[in-house]
């Protein structure tokens, strides 16, 4: 039978190397889903975001796809959803969080807010995802507590709202002041925090004489804060206004359990979703969901290609006959058997807030809703301005038919946006990525995946606009500019710069010429 408990879908972001998988692991440790951390911890393994849950699967045997962390805790069902750590898959990222609720955004107390994170938290805020902020590595020297909320408040625009407060500074992590209840956890340090850590809850007056004079520090900061009116307002949060902030030491697991009960109490949980026509889906009607990742390849014994979609509304079974909204086909889902982790396991039933991957699903693409009863059709991921190009072709002319096949794959999952044009002609489409590390995966592979190394020249571009078929008529012949069809059937003119472009639009009002949201956002 359906699994019906209540769902708490998110996904932890961060800068790289701020924690996210030494958050990872703990979270799922205080699940109780693991047993004991530590065993999976080589920076080897962990290094690439697929290859990090397939070890811990491995290692744990806990229930993980290269998409999803599901697990159970204080009768909820949390989905951990995965998302690229690198700045250049910003574009992928972005996707990703169209399939959460809500996010937690990991900030290093050593190094303050980072490119990285700037870029994440306006992306949660373009996307209207509430954030819980966890200032990590207390147990290392870094900012002061105070100094990191001035950061927050000033750069990110979102007011700081503590749930709890350190007590002892970065690099004297002694547990935290509960803010809502006065109280004092208590953490006490186990080897390399290879179990759970004990957390011992005192109230103001079992203080021990050792942590007094940090406790009375804490207990000032936070009158401070509360006279500053830096207190936790539930409708201010989800509206995108305030982040609840909490300190945490993930290698430590200091927190950890903390943050959890945390998305328990105040993260959303599944909520009525905005189709392009206006009309809504609530989490109780007919069944549908949309397909935010497609993967392939995903690792040697596994090489299926999956559609992941977040179910949106109602209850999926296995075996159920879904339409497609894109072409209003009906597909069996019997045949694209839903998984979780390895091909072994099959997912029979899904709840709104879940993942399931569709296995070999060829007519899903990324955007794509999938619904049974009323028609819905969710609003299309929106795709950034690219600004890196480069002309891609097969090295091996004879393998020109594994080219083609590698590269609508790619197109399809999004690794890169592919454009084409009479002109350049099918053997030679344009490659246009958001970051140049996109490149390096379509490089590594269309030789290793596809069996057709290729050859990528860089072009001149620097500025893509939005156009019709009326202005590429328009434009074809005029200088400095190109332009080239992608897959979804949008035109793009390409600008060698930003000056070309508006010069370009200025002396031709009557042609389309419109930005696209930028990937750097
Ligand atoms: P990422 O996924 O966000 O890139 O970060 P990751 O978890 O890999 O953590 C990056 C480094 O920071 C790791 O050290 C990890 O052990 C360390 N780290 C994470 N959380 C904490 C914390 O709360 N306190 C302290 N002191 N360190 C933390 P590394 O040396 O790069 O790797 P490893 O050899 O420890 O695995």
């Amino acid at each position: 039978m359906s699994d019906t408990r209540p769902r708490r879908t998110f996904a932890v972001i961060s800068h790289p190397d701020a924690g996210k998988s030494t958050t990872t692991e703990a979270l799922a440790l205080h699940a109780r889903v693991i047993t004991e951390a530590g065993a999976v911890h080589g920076k080897g393994d962990r290094r690439a975001t697929v290859s990090d849950w397939m070890a811990m699967e491995k290692a744990r045997g806990i229930s993980i796809t290269s998409a999803a962390l599901q697990f159970v805790y204080h009768d909820h069902v949390i989905n951990l959803v995965d998302t690229p750590g690198h700045s250049d898959f910003s574009e992928d990222t972005y996707r990703v969080l169209s399939a959460v609720d809500s996010a937690v955004m990991l900030v290093d107390a050593g190094k303050g807010l980072e490119p990285q994170t700037l870029k994440l938290f306006k992306v949660c805020a373009l996307r209207g995802i509430p954030v819980i902020t966890v200032i990590n590595k207390w147990d290392r020297p870094g900012l002061s507590a105070l100094e990191l909320m001035d950061l927050i408040e000033k750069e990110i625009k979102l007011r700081p709202t503590p749930l709890t407060w350190p007590v002892g500074e970065a690099g004297d992590f002694r547990g935290v002041l509960d803010r809502r209840s006065g109280d004092f956890i208590k953490y006490t340090r186990t080897a390399g925090g290879a179990t759970r850590a004990p957390e011992q809850r005192l109230a103001p007056d079992e203080v021990d004489e050792n942590d007094a004079q940090v406790w009375a520090d804490a207990v000032e900061e936070h009158e401070l804060l509360s006279l500053d009116g830096a207190d936790h307002d539930q409708d201010r949060f989800l509206a995108g206004e305030t982040t609840p902030v909490m300190f945490a030491s993930a290698l430590q697991n200091f927190g950890v359990a903390q943050l959890l009960d945390l998305l328990l109490e105040l993260a959303p949980g599944p909520s009525p979703t905005l189709g392009v026509d206006g009309s809504v889906r609530e989490p109780q009607d007919d069944f549908s969901a949309f397909v935010f990742k497609v993967q392939s390849g995903m690792n040697n014994a596994h090489r299926d290609r999956l559609a992941y979609a977040r179910v949106v509304s109602g209850t999926f079974e296995r075996g159920m006959v879904v339409t497609h909204a894109g072409s209003g086909r009906p597909f069996a889902t019997k045949f694209a058997q839903a998984v979780f982790g390895r091909e072994t396991t099959s997912v029979e039933y899904a709840e709104p807030g879940d993942i399931i991957g569709f296995v070999n699903a060829q007519a899903l693409r990324v955007g794509d809703t999938v619904y049974v009863g009323d028609p819905i059709e969710f609003p299309p991921v929106p795709s950034f301005a690219p600004e890196h190009f480069m002309a891609a072709s097969a090295r091996d002319i004879g393998r020109y038919k594994q080219f083609r096949r590698g590269i609508e794959q790619l197109d399809q999952e999004g690794v890169v946006q592919v454009l084409r044009s009479d002109l350049r002609g099918d053997q030679s489409p344009v490659l246009a990525a958001v970051g140049p590390m996109q490149f390096e995966v379509v490089e590594d592979r269309m030789a290793n995946e596809f069996n057709s190394p290729i050859r990528l020249s860089r072009l001149d571009y620097k500025v893509a606009r939005r156009t019709d078929a009326t202005g590429a008529t328009a434009l074809a012949g005029v200088r400095g500019v190109e332009v080239l069809q992608r897959s979804d059937g949008s035109h793009l003119a390409l600008f060698v710069d930003q000056w070309r472009a508006n010069v370009t639009a200025r002396d031709n009002p009557e042609i389309m010429l419109e930005a696209l949201p930028a990937g750097g956002v």
